[in-house]
């Protein structure tokens, strides 16, 4: 029997259904029941009716999953697939603004762990950001933990005041302002299409900023055929099944999540058999962490 047929029958036992992000390896993606952009897969998480959800993403993801789904089993590949910018702010740095500020709402991204969650009055993700913050009541924002994330957030609404803490995304930070415009210069037809991971530099020279799923609609819509593409290699996949003719290029080279790239067909064989890697989390912690998300869900709608 093959991996893949493997999968299949222990998804069924099992009752489970498998979702990934778009940055996992193709064979991966492959599998999965729902392939997607992090907001798509917190709704999916959120709506299914199986007993048991294998998260071919990083940590947050299944954390947040488990968050929306208390009820649910949640399992990961492998525990050790983190998202370094998750944890790239501090609760003491959440408490000082709140201290500073009377009319403030903490905006947490989704990409930050369940803790941290615990003390925002939101979540977003890059596909819902700049709606979500536009339509806030308050005027001050702490935007954790991307700078870059907000640094485009406060370019689309600037009415608000926007403040940051100093996390990044290490790979979509590496993209730079001097390798898209090398980038530019040998393919001087090509459209260009980043994330919002990105630092403004990168941002501001592209012809689209968006989410993972953004991207992959941008280029399969666009009259145009040749792209040159600011995020993780792992949307070419979807955009070469969807549109085959687009010309795909990167900004530099080998550009991966290493830890998205840690899940493989054989650690979720290995979880779906096993039932090993369950994300398990306090119940009170659950409730308050549940609030932003939630809130999300309701304004991103
Ligand atoms: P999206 O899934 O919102 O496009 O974000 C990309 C990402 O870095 C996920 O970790
Ligand atoms: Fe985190 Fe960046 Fe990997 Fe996304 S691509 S999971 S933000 S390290």
């Amino acid at each position: 029997m093959s991996k893949q047929e493997k999968i299949k029958q222990l998804k069924k036992e099992k009752d489970a259904i498998i979702l990934a992000h778009y940055y996992v390896d193709e064979e991966v993606q492959n599998v999965a029941d729902y392939i997607g952009d992090s907001f798509y897969l917190a709704k999916v998480a959120n709506q299914t009716d199986a007993k048991a959800i294998v998260f071919a993403g990083v940590e947050f993801m299944g954390e947040s999953a488990k968050i929306l789904n208390p009820e649910k089993r949640v399992f990961m590949p492998d525990s050790f697939a983190d998202c370094p910018m998750a944890h790239m702010v501090t609760i003491k740095e959440i408490k000082e603004m709140r201290e500073k500020y009377d009319d403030l709402a903490v905006v947490c991204y989704i990409n930050s762990t369940a803790e941290i969650k615990t003390y925002a009055d939101v979540c977003v993700t890059s596909a819902n950001a700049v709606k979500i913050v536009k339509n806030l009541p308050q005027k001050n924002i702490f935007f954790v933990p991307d700078q870059n994330l907000g640094d485009f957030v406060r370019q689309q609404v600037p009415e608000k005041n926007i403040m940051t803490n100093h996390g990044h995304c290490p790979r979509h930070t590496n993209i730079s302002l001097d390798d898209l415009l090398k980038a530019k210069e040998k393919y001087p037809d090509a459209k260009v299409a980043v994330h919002p991971e990105c630092q403004s530099g990168v941002v501001n020279a592209a012809d689209y900023v968006g989410s993972t799923s953004g991207i992959i609609q941008f280029v399969t819509n666009s009259e145009d055929m040749e792209f040159i593409i600011g995020t993780v290699d792992g949307v070419f996949a979807k955009i070469h099944e969807l549109a085959p003719q687009k010309i795909l290029h990167t900004v530099i080279d080998h550009q991966i999540c290493p830890n998205m790239k840690k899940v493989t067909l054989d650690k979720i064989i290995d979880v779906l058999e096993n039932e090993t890697n369950e994300v398990l989390l306090d119940n009170d912690f659950m409730k308050k962490a549940f609030k932003p998300l939630e809130k999300m869900l309701e304004l991103a709608k």
